[in-house]
């Protein structure tokens, strides 16, 4: 998992807290996310076997957590919903350079990882702190 560059503010949990089900719904689009896109890259850039060999088993793992986290929501009776453009990613994505093997390394970087980082240390300060 890529690792961030600043601690999650503990803020967060408030936040959290204070919509735990918009919470779980936001946690199982991240890791969805996280695992479809590397899929999405092995499928992409299928001649580079090393990253191949890692994204496979990112992949797997991300795909676990999402069951994970669907499990949760179903037995709260919730249901996801159809993903929203988010405003934050798609100011985002206009910082990825242009170029091939830039644009490459910025989508491997952001898309992958970003989504499941943050979402996981979210999800480890409630582990942490509130037995969640
Ligand atoms: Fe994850």
């Amino acid at each position: 998992m890529l690792r961030l560059r600043t601690a999650t503010d503990p803020a967060w949990i408030d936040v959290v807290l204070g919509d735990f089900d918009a919470f779980l719904i936001d946690h199982a689009a991240c890791e969805r996310k996280a695992s479809a896109t590397a899929l999405k890259l092995v499928a992409h850039y299928s001649d580079r076997t090393v990253l191949v060999r890692e994204l496979i088993p990112f992949a797997q793992e991300e795909l676990e957590h999402y069951a994970q986290v669907m499990d949760i929501i179903l037995d709260r009776g919730l249901s996801t919903q159809a993903d929203e453009k988010d405003p934050y990613v798609g100011a985002l994505m206009k910082l990825i350079k242009r170029g091939p093997e830039q644009f490459f390394l910025d989508r491997l970087a952001f898309r992958a990882g970003r989504r499941g980082a943050r979402a996981g240390a979210v999800e480890g300060l409630l582990r942490r702190d509130h037995a969640v």
